[in-house]
């Protein structure tokens, strides 16, 4: 069956014709970066507004790109949440509307669910349970998974999602608008063990995260450099800004498999485009003899694809969300 994914949480406009939930016909991206850079982060009117002007053109080229068109397509899944109110509006009404039209099932889905099938979309559907680590700009969260649709959050970040961390330490050190990527590019050329940032809760026995400390931390150590007469080295700062969060993101997600005797570990959300986070748990799960998976870099950071395919496993569970529920911005896994 062919569904159809509308993605409209935040910033990205983005549609996707994906079949059984498995094979991508079309994914289609319309990003709004440029429109919120100028402003050094997302402004949620400016979002909505952009959604509305990008998704009747994205409809048309993913349906043309995947040879099809609304007769050709089974199911339609919009996201419900969590995500912006007004962005979150403009995708969900588009699909119900959809749905309606047309007399195909629809089903609402969570953003963060998708994150995570993301992965079966890469590799299959990977036997349960798993131990799955979300991390994006918005949220950072641990959650045991003993079946498919069953989730147990075992902790989550008491201030600063991850991204969020990488966003703001990204932007004190004037590089710019989402930072993660360009955080990532940087600490390449650094040293990692430069300078050795706090492991904010890295040795608590729960599976919660922090990460405002560290940004306040990296913050600090600048100015106080600077107190000296010395300018410390950017690339140098973000590699160890980087580890720090990426030490205790792995460190924390291999207690979790471990203490829950899961074999596999699933990763999902823009933050596990990062390379060292990457790099860091797949050593660790093959140290461990954990089976690590995380989707291809494009299919880590917001896109429909991975709405599709959550979607496509909840259609399957013979799921039907009724055409009159609202978008909920808060809305739990
Ligand atoms: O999942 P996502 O696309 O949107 C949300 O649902 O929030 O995640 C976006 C976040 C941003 O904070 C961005 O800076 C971060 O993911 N990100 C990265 C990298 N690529 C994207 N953070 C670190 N390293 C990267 N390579
Ligand atoms: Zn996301």
């Amino acid at each position: 069956m062919r569904v159809l994914g509308i993605e409209t949480s935040c910033d990205e406009t983005a549609v996707a014709v994906v079949e059984d939930g498995l094979t991508v016909l079309s994914n289609l991206i319309s990003s709004q970066v440029d429109l919120h850079s100028r402003f050094g982060g997302i402004v949620p009117e400016v979002a909505a507004r952009a959604h509305i002007e990008a998704l009747d053109p994205l409809l048309e080229d993913a349906l043309e790109q995947a040879g099809t068109d609304f007769g050709g397509i089974g199911a339609v899944a919009a996201t419900l949440g969590p995500g912006l109110v007004g962005a979150l509006l403009v995708g969900l009404t588009a699909g119900k509307a959809i749905a309606l039209a047309t007399g195909k099932p629809f089903i609402g889905v969570n953003h963060l669910e998708g994150h995570i099938y993301a992965n079966f979309l890469e590799h299959g559907p990977p036997e349960p349970p798993y131990v799955s680590l979300i991390v994006s700009g918005g949220h950072t969260m641990l959650v045991h998974m003993k079946a498919r649709h069953d989730y147990e959050v075992l902790g989550q970040t008491l201030d600063d999602a991850a991204g969020e961390a990488f966003d703001k330490v990204a932007r004190f050190l004037d590089l710019g608008f989402p930072g993660g990527p360009a955080l990532d590019r940087l600490a390449r050329e650094g040293d990692p063990n430069a300078i050795r940032f706090p492991r904010a809760m890295g040795g608590s026995d729960d599976f919660d995260f922090s990460f405002s400390g560290l940004k306040t931390a990296v913050m600090r150590f600048v100015k106080q450099e600077r107190s000296h007469g010395r300018e410390p080295d950017p690339a140098n700062l973000a590699a160890s800004f980087q580890e720090a969060v990426v030490d205790v993101q792995v460190s924390k997600t291999v207690r979790a498999a471990l203490e829950r005797e899961v074999g596999t570990i699933l990763l999902g959300g823009g933050v596990v485009a990062n390379t060292r986070l990457r790099e860091h748990i797949r050593e660790a799960g093959e140290r461990e003899g954990l089976r690590v998976l995380f989707p291809s870099l494009g299919l880590c950071t917001d896109n429909a694809a991975m709405i599709a395919c959550a979607g496509y496993y909840r259609l399957e569970a013979g799921e039907r969300t009724p055409l009159d529920t609202e978008a909920d911005p808060g809305l739990p896994l």
